[in-house]
């Protein structure tokens, strides 16, 4: 009996040990992309409520888009390799596997507070970037990734609210920077202006709003809505 109980409770602790060690491997590299978003990898847009395409035709060139719980994707759009998920097993599958990656990235530390809350302009290396103010802006001019040579440098940005950025700006990557390295944790909304040119996971919390003419590779995932003004070309990554 007293064997049996030791043998058990050697077994949970060696249980345990494991799961830590497993889990501790993955916040060194901060994302396991492929893993993280599980049953959500193939969709380039995912909302909770509604996904709207207004104006002229969007096209999405590679990736399903899905809603789900809510049932509505409505509008002008034009897609490549995907399907549309509305409410199907695959929507609600991926809906659960956001909601596990939204988590799992807002709970990694962020190593980079900055102190001004406006990208523009400025050059990044690879880390975890937060601001004071909660929130990340993109102004006149753009931002710049760097790599600085390694194809497995992490970019995540964090925020408590919202993900702004102008008309006409910007994400350049550099020295081998890649677009299925980026990550945007978003605790209230996202919204990218007019003709800008935007790359990476945008997980929101509440909603993305698409300026017209916008370029987005990445994905964009919202537990409420995603709407797209039109005329935007939304793919996801060539490589994951
Ligand atoms: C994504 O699509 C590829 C190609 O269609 C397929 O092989 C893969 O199983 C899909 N992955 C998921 C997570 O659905
Ligand atoms: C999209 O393109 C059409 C045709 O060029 C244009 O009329 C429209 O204003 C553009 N913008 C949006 C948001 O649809």
């Amino acid at each position: 009996m007293h064997f049996v109980s030791l043998l058990r409770a050697s077994l949970v602790v060696l249980l345990v040990v494991a799961s830590i060690v497993s889990r501790c491997d993955a916040a060194s590299k901060y994302v396991n992309g492929a893993t993280i978003f599980g049953r959500c990898a193939n969709f380039s847009i995912q909302a909770g409520t509604a996904v709207s395409f207004n104006g002229g035709p969007t096209s999405v060139g590679t990736g399903s888009v899905g809603v789900a719980p809510g049932t509505a994707i409505t509008g002008n759009f034009v897609q490549g390799t995907g399907f549309s998920e509305a409410c199907t097993a695959p929507a609600i599958d991926c809906t659960a596997d956001e909601l596990i990656s939204y988590g799992y990235l807002k709970g990694i530390t962020c190593t980079n507070t900055l102190a001004n809350s406006d990208l523009a302009g400025i050059t990044l290396s690879p880390g975890v970037y937060c601001t004071g103010s909660g929130f990340f802006t993109l102004t006149a001019g753009n931002l710049y990734l760097d790599a600085e040579g390694d194809a497995n440098a992490q970019f995540i940005f964090q925020t408590a609210t919202t993900v702004i950025t102008s008309a006409n700006t910007k994400i350049i990557l550099l020295n081998g920077a890649l677009v299925k390295n980026i990550y945007w944790q978003v605790g209230t909304s996202v919204t990218l202006g007019l003709g800008s040119s935007f790359m990476g996971q945008i997980l929101a919390y509440v909603s993305i709003t698409v300026g017209g003419g916008v370029t987005v590779v990445g994905r964009l995932y919202a537990q409420a809505a995603v709407s797209c003004a039109g005329n935007d070309s939304i793919t996801l990554p060539s490589q994951w």
